[in-house]
């Protein structure tokens, strides 16, 4: 893509609250869902700042006002399962998505990811694709995620992202340094299973009950 990768990590009072909800192990499926949806419109807010627009003119009950207008047409990639939850807020924010669905599976034990659905375009030549996965816990399915986007052409990815472990975190910005990143809190480590700490628990989980 020939560009530098960001990493921002919200740094609001706003979003702070809702994250300490989001990890509350007593916050229930409810409560989370509607955390992710919240959280998920800050994100995408902050990290799409340079979304293309056209000017336009608009008349109002007492003149015509210059404005701006997107003319953008975003793709949406939510990583199934965890990444459904941030899709409306996505859409809601933006007047023209479209939505493509990745499903990817974690091996509990290697903790190695396996494609299991692949409904992305064939061509992504010169669109953007907004990732939508709320965990990088060893960074390796985002990784194999934006191989595949960036394989079909896509000209520039960001992914939106709740909790991120800092050594994933690293592992995936090196792997893919023109990726942009927007997260909102960076944890320190993983434990023995994969999972990030101290995190959130299983994001997929927490939001659907246990996989089938
Ligand atoms: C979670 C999460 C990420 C992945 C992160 O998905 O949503 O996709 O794990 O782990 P990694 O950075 O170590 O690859 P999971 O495989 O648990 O599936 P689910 O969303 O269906 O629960
Ligand atoms: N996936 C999750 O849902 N949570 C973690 O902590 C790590 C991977």
């Amino acid at each position: 893509m020939g560009r530098t990768g960001r990493v921002i990590v919200l740094d609001h009072p706003v979003a702070a609250h809702r994250v300490v909800t989001l990890r509350d192990a007593s916050t229930g499926g409810a409560g989370f869902r509607q955390v992710v949806h919240e959280l998920s419109t800050l994100l995408a807010y902050e990290a799409l700042r340079d979304l293309s627009t056209e000017p336009c003119t608009v008349t109002t009950p007492v003149g015509v006002a210059e404005g701006r207008r997107v003319n953008e047409t975003v793709l949406v990639v939510p990583v199934l399962r965890a990444g459904l939850g941030m899709v409306p807020a996505v859409q809601e924010l933006l007047p023209y998505t479209d939505v493509a669905y990745l499903g990817l599976r974690r091996d509990e034990l290697t903790l190695e990811s396996q494609v299991y659905l692949d409904r992305l375009p064939a061509d992504l030549a010169g669109r953007r694709v907004v990732v939508c996965d709320p965990m990088i816990a060893t960074g390796g399915s985002l990784g194999t995620v934006c191989d595949l986007i960036l394989g079909r052409g896509a000209s520039h990815v960001q992914v939106l992202c709740l909790i991120a472990a800092a050594p994933g975190l690293a592992a995936f910005t090196q792997r893919h340094p023109d990726v942009d990143v927007a997260c909102c809190a960076v944890d320190p480590a993983l434990n023995a299973h994969g999972y990030i700490v101290p995190g959130l628990g299983d994001a997929g989980d927490r939001q659907f009950g246990p996989p089938t």
